[in-house]
């Protein structure tokens, strides 16, 4: 299936959860199965060639494709996880989104040291999730050297931020 096939499968709802945000929604993409496994294959090649060893992704979104790539890759996947969901200590983040305010958290233990993880979500905007998650996976002591994504937005500048963090971007489709 093509990029632009994929792009026939995201909906597009004005004004959500804000007026003025055009929200990029993947519902329509995974309820369709070819959609789902050619996105995931897409991904899992990425992941393939970046060395993942192990695959991140946040909640809620990040796990649907992350956990698809982890299985399709034979590798683990570290859950980062919304405030308080954990049952042990964790370390944890507050940053921005395109739309307020968040925290994300992970279990130490789910990390080896120096292991090469892979994050995996639906989206990048302004990039505070997934440099949150950079953050974290860091201090926990993986080595964090790429990230992908089924969709970038270009003008919220996230892609750009990874990059500068020294983390490697790929997105299937752009909305610019
Ligand atoms: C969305 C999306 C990304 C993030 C991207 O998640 O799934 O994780 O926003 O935005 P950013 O690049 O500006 O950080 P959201 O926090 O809305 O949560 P959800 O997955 O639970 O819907
Ligand atoms: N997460 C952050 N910005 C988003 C957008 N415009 N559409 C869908 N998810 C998002």
């Amino acid at each position: 299936m093509t990029p632009d096939a994929l792009r026939a499968l995201i909906r597009t709802v004005p004004d959500f959860p804000k007026t003025g945000i055009q929200f990029r929604d993947i519902t329509t993409l995974i309820s369709n199965g070819p959609g789902l496994a050619a996105t995931v294959e897409i991904l899992a090649e990425q992941a393939d060639a970046a060395g993942a060893k192990s695959i991140a992704g946040m909640e809620a979104r990040g796990f649907i494709f992350g956990a698809a790539v982890a299985v399709r890759l034979g590798v683990g996947f570290v859950a980062v996880r919304k405030p308080g969901k954990l049952p042990v200590p964790t370390i944890g983040v507050d940053y921005a989104l395109e739309y307020g305010m968040d925290r994300l958290e992970v279990d130490p233990a789910a990390i080896r040291q120096d292991e090469s993880i892979v994050i995996v979500d639906d989206l990048v905007a302004t990039g505070g999730t997934a440099l949150a998650a950079v953050e974290l996976l860091r201090t926990a002591g993986a080595r964090v050297d790429h990230a992908l994504f089924v969709i970038d937005l270009p003008d919220l500048g996230g892609a750009g931020r990874l990059r500068e963090a020294g983390v490697a971007v790929d997105a299937i489709l752009d909305y610019a």
